[in-house]
């Protein structure tokens, strides 16, 4: 779909990048930023930036940064107080609000997504900061405090546990990068941070806020290739933690190139295929409504999406009918229009894998099923519902994250059951019923088969308190507001065995200033 060229296209040229505390300008090669939002004079992909494309020589100047700024844990950070780390952060959330409407315009040009939810995306991410500190000082209270066990004192606390390499995915490049990078900074961590391939240039107003609030080298921005940049960084064995959200190809690479596997953390968020199981007492209207927020939101683009839709036989023609209406529906326009729901996919060549998959499946016997199903543009596909869809389908097994819906219909339950049992994924599933004799024994499996049962309800990653994590190739480790913080610690502490020498000093050091890891202050 084209604009109008009155939409005016934003340009944005950067040759700036974090190092070691400093805004260095970059004098190499520069990549272009385009935007597959199509300007109607031009009928190309439309440029609306530049960026540094960087090498392996800066990255690893980035990586002496942080390597250094860390101080083998004997960095200032790393063994600062936490209310001063706090403090740094919450300078940086100060400064990143007065981005929000840069940022919130480049994440629909940059990466389609629609006025609501970059909006929500970058509001979402300042509440998830906030959220942040405040389970930081919880934590920290709770470990403001002695523990004695068999004549040993105790001071438990939850240190770094060194350098961070952070890659975000292009679908919340704002969101789910800070997710990583935010916590485990606060936690006392340093780190280098690659924007994504896509929704690049939205990270550029905020890196001067990272200058402003971090201390040099604590935190370094760069920008280029995963191959220029992550490749070298990991070869180098220095990581001690890989925090990516992204496909588990690269997250395997990645660690292949570790010399010391052994002593790298990893926190990833990867590729998920959630289904939908739909019994044939569901709410129909209720399970659509959810049904079509979940497999299209965001033109399904999120690792949380719907991606297949178990429906029982007895309610699957009616079930068809009237999702495909409500499909057909839904509005195609530009992000910033209102009402836009369905909006232009970022990726280049998106369209054409997304036609090679709705071919295979009716190649295989799937029909698509809706009026507007599968109307082809080069930034764009109207969502296509397959049936009946199975498992020889590339549909069903890849990761399409887009805005493909496979329906397939069942007898028996224990038919998605052993489906997703062979599944390599297992993040979140939903269950549309009400019979709770049938629902109650369905729970106790599909919870050990994913990390989330929506009971009702389509797939999710929010309220961000709420445990985000997936079994099998889904993820490893789990994020939340407050299990982010522990994902980038470990717990350490201070022992010392009871007798009146020790308490002696025990009390002179609490008393004093010398240590910020002993100390019982409540922070406020
Ligand atoms: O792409 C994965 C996101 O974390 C999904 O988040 O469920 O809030 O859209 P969401």
């Amino acid at each position: 779909m084209k604009n109008s060229s009155k939409d005016k296209a934003p340009y944005l040229k950067t040759k700036h990048y974090l190092l070691n505390g400093r805004l260095e300008t970059w004098h190499g090669p520069q990549s272009k930023v385009h935007s597959y939002i199509v300007l109607d004079e031009e009928d190309q992909p439309t440029e609306i930036g530049e960026i540094p494309d960087m090498d392996s020589e800066i990255a690893l100047k980035a990586l002496d940064a942080a390597v250094n700024a860390f101080g083998r844990g004997q960095g200032d950070w790393p063994t600062m107080k936490v209310k001063e780390r706090i403090a740094c952060v919450e300078t940086f959330v100060k400064h990143m609000r007065k981005h929000r409407k840069e940022v919130v315009e480049l994440l629909m040009w940059e990466i389609g997504k629609n006025q609501e939810a970059a909006a929500k995306e970058f509001d979402r991410t300042v509440d998830y900061i906030i959220d942040t500190i405040e389970a930081y000082k919880k934590l920290d209270r709770k470990s403001a405090k002695f523990e004695k066990e068999s004549s040993i004192h105790a001071h438990i606390r939850r240190g770094p546990l060194g350098i961070v390499l952070c890659l975000g995915p292009y679908n919340y490049p704002l969101n789910e990068t800070f997710c990583l990078l935010i916590p485990a900074l606060i936690m006392g961590n340093t780190a280098v941070f690659k924007p994504a391939k896509l929704g690049v240039l939205l990270i550029t107003p905020l890196i001067e806020a990272f200058q402003k609030a971090f201390p040099p080298g604590v935190v370094n921005i760069l920008f280029g290739r995963g191959r220029n940049i992550a490749a070298p960084i990991m070869s180098s064995g220095r990581i001690d933690v890989l925090a990516l959200i992204g496909h588990s190809s690269s997250a395997v690479a990645l660690q292949d190139l570790h010399p010391n596997k052994n002593r790298l953390r990893l926190v990833l968020g990867l590729e998920a295929n959630n289904p939908a199981i739909i019994l044939p007492d569901a709410d129909l209207e209720h399970t659509i409504k959810e049904c079509i927020s979940g497999t299209l939101s965001y033109n399904g683009q999120r690792c949380t999406a719907l991606k297949v839709l178990y429906v029982h036989e007895n309610i699957v023609d009616e079930f068809l009918e009237k999702f495909s209406n409500a499909v057909d529906a839904l509005k195609y326009g530009l992000p910033w229009e209102e009402g836009s729901f369905l909006t232009p996919l970022p990726e280049k060549g998106k369209s054409n894998y997304i036609k090679e998959l709705l071919d295979d499946a009716v190649g295989k016997g799937a029909k698509i099923i809706n009026d507007r199903g599968g109307e082809l543009s080069p930034n764009f596909c109207f969502p296509a519902v397959l049936y009946p869809a199975d498992s020889t389908m590339r549909v069903f097994n890849e990761e399409q994250f887009g805005p493909i819906i496979p329906v397939v219909p069942f007898k028996d339950i224990n038919e998605p059951l052993n489906d997703m049992a062979q599944s390599e994924y297992g993040q979140q599933v939903s269950l549309f019923g009400r019979d709770v004799s049938k629902i109650g024994p369905l729970i106790d499996i599909l919870a050990n088969l994913v990390c989330r049962v929506n009971l009702n309800s389509s797939c999710q990653r929010g309220p961000d308190v709420y445990p985000f994590t997936g079994r099998k190739n889904s993820a490893v480790s789990t994020l939340s507001v407050f299990d982010a913080l522990r994902s980038f610690s470990i717990r350490t502490f201070v022992a010392s065995k009871d007798n009146d020498y020790n308490n002696k000093i025990l009390k002179e050091l609490l008393n004093s200033e010398h240590s910020n890891f002993v100390n019982t202050e409540y922070l406020l």
